[in-house]
């Protein structure tokens, strides 16, 4: 299988990164292919815990090359701050490259994306504020500075000024907020340029060289399908393609390259942001969830909103993504919660049953859950390494799940660790 995609299918924070991190082991290239440091994958590995935004989650092995591709959003001073953590720990980012076509995230799209969200008010989405939104923004108006842009100091001075001051107006005329100092901007992101410069590398070339070669190839996805810009919970999305069809545009390789697609799933379902969400929990279980499963933002410390497994949910997923297997992450946390639901379909107020996802926020917004029961479980199954070592209503509830979201269960996780996984294949 020389080229795998790993892509979430929920809201994100399925355990992405340490999937990922898993299939590295394998890989000779991981690439990531969308997104921002609005991500957050965590990877554990020996009682370490590395918390990565920008930076693939292969960079723990020191042969496996990282790369990030044209489609992603580089914030430079998280991502040299990345680095600099990386090595401060002992990680080499000597394989580390980035591509020049990606877009740069400057401060006024950091400060756009906290001022747009004030005034929508109560209406807003709940961004990361990482300035995610904004920098898309410029890229499809066409007006984006990019790394190729940022490395060359002449350059990036004529783009940084022109946009600045177009940026500067609007912050200031249109939100009232403080403008930006354009000399120290272009005097920061220079040196920033500067110390990037060995990073850079086409990784369109680098990937396809790779495939080539017959190397193995992991293609990392941030956020989730249901943040998805088009078949998400529009607008409570995030700007880009998380979706495995986002990976041949963000990387710049052909959809024949791909041999095997992962999604990502958790056992439950947990949100961060705003937007309907039909299996939300309001209760003491949504709380014991979110306190036994450490759900708080990796990238924002905000407490994620939690909920029963919606299987309209994965479903869609397995559909928009062509998925071949499902990874389910954090079955052990369900443990001695109590008995267990799974929502197989939806119900609206005038009885209409869906089994699909709606395109419509309005519509998901009145539609309530169809629940199916299971039998909960207390057994600690986080030293389990086979499916066949699980608890029989542990391996029930996956096999249902299997059922109900028409794909395949090939992994299950137990724990956070590298080696709390079990493989099925
Ligand atoms: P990502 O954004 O999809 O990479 O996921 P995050 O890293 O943001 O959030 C997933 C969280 O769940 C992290 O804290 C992981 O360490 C943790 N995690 C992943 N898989 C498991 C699992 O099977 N069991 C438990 N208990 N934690 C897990
Ligand atoms: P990983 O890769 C969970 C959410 C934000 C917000 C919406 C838009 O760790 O799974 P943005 O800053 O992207 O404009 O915010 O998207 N969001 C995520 N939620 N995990 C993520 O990434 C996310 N990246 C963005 O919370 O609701
Ligand atoms: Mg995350």
């Amino acid at each position: 299988m020389p080229a795998n995609i790993v892509i979430g299918t929920q809201w994100g924070d399925e355990g992405k990164g340490k999937v990922i991190d898993i299939l590295a082991s394998r890989a000779q290239v991981v690439v990531r292919s969308q997104g921002g440091n609005n991500a957050g994958h965590t990877v554990v590995s020996g009682g370490q815990t590395y918390k990565l935004h920008l930076v693939p989650s292969g960079i723990l092995y020191p042969d496996t090359m990282c790369l990030v591709g044209a489609g992603v959003v580089l914030d430079p001073k998280d991502f040299i701050g990345e680095i600099d953590e990386m090595e401060r720990r002992g990680i080499s980012t000597k394989n580390l490259k980035i591509d020049p076509r990606a877009h740069v995230v400057m401060p006024w799209h950091i400060t756009l994306d906290g001022l747009s969200e004030t005034f929508r008010g109560g209406n807003d989405i709940g961004t990361t504020k990482r300035g995610i939104g904004p920098t898309y923004m410029d890229k499809y108006e066409r007006c984006g500075i990019r790394v190729c842009d940022l490395i060359d100091p002449v350059l990036l001075e004529q783009k940084a000024r022109s946009t600045g001051e177009l940026k500067n107006k609007i912050i200031t005329a249109v939100y009232g907020g403080q403008a930006h100092d354009l000399d120290a901007v272009i005097a920061e992101y220079k040196a920033y340029g500067e110390r990037l410069k060995p990073y850079v590398a086409d990784v369109s070339v680098l990937t396809y060289e790779a495939y080539k070669a017959g190397k193995t190839i992991l293609f990392e996805g941030a956020q989730a399908t249901l943040l998805d810009i088009d078949f998400g919970t529009y607008p409570f999305v995030t700007s880009s393609h998380p979706l495995s069809g986002g990976v041949c545009v963000g990387t710049g390789v052909g959809p024949k390259m791909i041999d095997n697609i992962i999604g990502v799933a958790k056992a439950y379902t947990t949100r961060v942001g705003k937007g309907p969400f039909p299996t939300e929990l309001f209760d003491e279980t949504g709380e014991t969830i979110r306190n036994k499963g450490g759900e708080f933002g990796t990238t924002t410390g905000r407490p994620r909103r939690t909920g029963w497994f919606d299987a309209v949910i994965v479903r869609h997923s397995v559909r928009v993504n062509g998925l071949d297997g499902l990874a389910i992450n954090k079955l052990d946390t369900l443990s001695g919660i109590g008995d267990l639901k799974i929502c197989t379909g939806y119900v609206k107020p005038d009885g209409t049953k869906l089994h699909d996802f709606p395109s419509s926020l309005e519509e998901l917004a009145e539609c309530a859950p169809i629940y199916e029961e299971f039998p909960g479980f207390d057994d600690d199954i986080s030293a389990c390494r086979k499916f066949e070592d699980l608890p029989e209503t542990c391996r029930k509830y996956i096999e249902r799940l299997e059922e109900l979201c028409e794909c395949k269960v090939v992994m299950v996780g137990v724990g956070p660790d590298r080696d709390q996984q079990i493989e099925r294949q």
